[in-house]
């Protein structure tokens, strides 16, 4: 499928290849897609975000970019409705998923979500790991125990990111943090949009994943 129009770009200033903690990486919109079989046929490795609607997965995406309006958000849950594409310094994909648990979405909606997800962390053939975001606030659900079961399946890895960190005090979420590790055994960031905080780890636990699938 032919690039999207609302593609953007963003380049890293050209100091060298040295990191440093502002760099951002380079992204680039690639598209939105509705089924599976839509999906780019490049077997570069693919990162999805997936979570509850409204848990921040599209925030999180743009912050650990440093591009506020790449991927569209809404504080009215529902707002991401396709599987929407974006390249990350040319070398992995990161994979926004629609939401689930919305109840104002409507039956037929939601199968055609649900399919989508499912489909796609099911079958997808150069999925690398999921980032399974889980808000601050909340216990894991039926329906994130369920992807996190897809993927332990498929046996590929996973990462929680405990969302809206700046929404509770720091002692307790280290508390959910550690709850959260204990609980699924699965290793947890705490993350904020707001304060940035867990960014620089997720992107490092990104890069570990998709380098790890490489080795595979
Ligand atoms: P769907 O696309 O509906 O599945 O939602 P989503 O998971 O992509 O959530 P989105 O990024 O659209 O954010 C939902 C709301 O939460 C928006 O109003 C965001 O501004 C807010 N939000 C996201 N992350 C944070 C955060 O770290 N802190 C705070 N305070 N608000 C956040
Ligand atoms: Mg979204």
């Amino acid at each position: 499928m032919a690039p999207n129009s609302r593609e953007a770009t963003r380049r890293t200033p050209s100091r060298g290849t040295r990191t440093t903690k502002t760099q951002l990486p380079s992204t680039r919109f690639i598209g939105s897609y509705f089924e599976l079989g839509q999906i780019p046929q490049d077997t570069r490795p693919q990162v999805a975000l997936a979570g509850r609607s409204n848990v921040g997965k599209s925030s999180l995406l743009n912050r650990l970019v440093g591009q506020k309006k790449l991927a569209k958000v809404s504080s009215t849950p529902g707002k991401t409705r396709s599987l929407n594409f974006f390249l990350i310094n040319d070398r992995y994909y990161l994979v926004d998923l629609p939401g689930y648990g919305y109840a104002k979405v409507s039956r037929s909606v939601k199968d055609t979500w649900g399919k989508m997800i499912e489909d796609y962390l099911l079958h997808g053939e150069n999925l690398a790991g999921l980032v399974l975001l889980l808000d601050c606030r909340r216990d894991a659900g039926e329906d994130d125990l369920k992807l996190l079961h897809w993927l332990s399946e498929r046996q590929l890895p996973a990462l929680i990111v405990v969302t809206k960190a700046d929404k509770i005090n720091r002692s307790e979420l280290n508390r959910k943090v550690n709850q959260i590790e204990r609980d699924l055994g699965i290793p947890a960031i705490g993350f904020s949009t707001v304060s940035g905080q867990g960014r620089q780890e997720l992107l490092a636990a990104v890069h570990d994943l998709v380098t790890s699938n490489a080795k595979r």
